[in-house]
């Protein structure tokens, strides 16, 4: 068996090292486009770039490989997975019009309120002064109340802000749609949000679309400073452990997101195929979406997939 790996982190290389290992039979031959120079030590790094996606597919049909997973989210948004079964060739991830659970955080929030899946409320912009007189408004709570400001677009970790007062809310605003702080086309408009307390999980899970496999779970540490300090990044380290998320917890994200956000993908005709990625908040009335991704998070692959124990 040959499986493509694409994308060229610690994710991949953490998907390469699980691949190779293999428990239960002959492992698979490995390539993994592009990779980088530690996963050339598990596997055939392919010099083709991961939203190169008609020369993945004519490399893909050439080699006649028989599964191709995708690490990262922008050849997904992209319609990879579309053009590969065009092709006839089998692939985890979602098509283009599932990724956008993750390339579209306006997408995101509206699915999730057709499905009536539990997230914080939020209002779009689409310019600077539709925004200011959004947090001008009663819906967010007192002036000293936080608010997180998105870009909707992806932002690889960049484009969410936790604003403690409506000052700085303002200013990353501007940045977000003026500003360049992320690219023009992921800052036309931006989700305002409710702020959320609590501790976060990411639970992870594979799907052909109808039936489903919980991962362990995991939580990453966004902040870029010591001591949980500066500004969020796509994740600085991850950790895997049973208190992530107990019991109780894990049972009401099942029932109230996992399988109302699977179900509500089915209904949509989103073909949802391959990892399923969704960010929590931990509150005290329940667990609340933060975000979904449509693929393994990094870093959280590197802590979760050391503990398979199976194909
Ligand atoms: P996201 O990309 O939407 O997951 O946002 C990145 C990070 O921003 C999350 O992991 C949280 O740490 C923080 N965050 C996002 N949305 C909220 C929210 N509504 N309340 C509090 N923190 C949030
Ligand atoms: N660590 C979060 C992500 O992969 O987006």
């Amino acid at each position: 068996m040959k499986v493509l790996v694409i994308g060229s982190g610690g994710r991949e290389h953490a998907l390469c090292a699980l691949l190779g290992r293999n428990a239960t039979g002959t492992p698979p031959r490995l390539f993994c486009a592009p990779g980088n120079a530690g996963i050339a030590e598990v596997a055939q790094c392919v010099p083709l770039s991961a939203t190169d996606i008609n020369g993945l597919a004519d490399f893909a049909g050439q080699e006649q490989i028989s599964l191709t997973i995708v690490g990262s989210e922008a050849p997904l948004a992209a319609g990879l997975a579309d053009e590969f079964e065009r092709c006839g060739l089998v692939v985890a991830g979602p098509s283009q019009r599932a990724a956008q659970l993750e390339s579209s955080k306006v997408f995101a929030k509206e699915f999730m309120l057709r499905h009536r899946i539990p997230t914080a409320r939020h209002r779009v912009a689409s310019n600077v002064a539709e925004a200011r007189e959004i947090l001008r408004g009663s819906g967010f709570g007192p002036e000293d109340a936080p608010v997180v400001v998105k870009a909707d677009g992806l932002a690889a970790g960049k484009g969410v802000v936790v604003a403690r007062t409506r000052a700085e809310a303002e200013t990353a605003i501007e940045q977000l749609m003026e500003g360049g702080r992320v690219g023009r086309e992921a800052a036309q408009r931006i989700v305002i949000e409710e702020a959320l307390e609590g501790r976060e999980a990411s639970l992870l899970l594979w799907t052909d679309g109808r039936d489903y496999a919980l991962m362990p779970p995991a939580r990453d540490h966004k902040r870029v400073g010591e001591n949980d300090t500066g500004p969020n990044t796509g994740g600085m380290g991850a950790i895997t452990a049973p208190g992530v998320l107990d019991e109780e917890m894990l049972a009401l994200a099942v029932r109230e997101i996992v399988e109302p956000t699977l179900a509500g993908a089915r209904d949509e005709k989103l073909n949802f195929r391959g990892v399923l990625f969704v960010g929590l908040m931990l509150t005290p009335e329940g667990p609340r979406v933060l975000e979904y991704n449509v693929r393994f998070g990094d870093p959280e692959a590197q802590a979760i997939l050391v503990r398979l124990r199976s194909d």
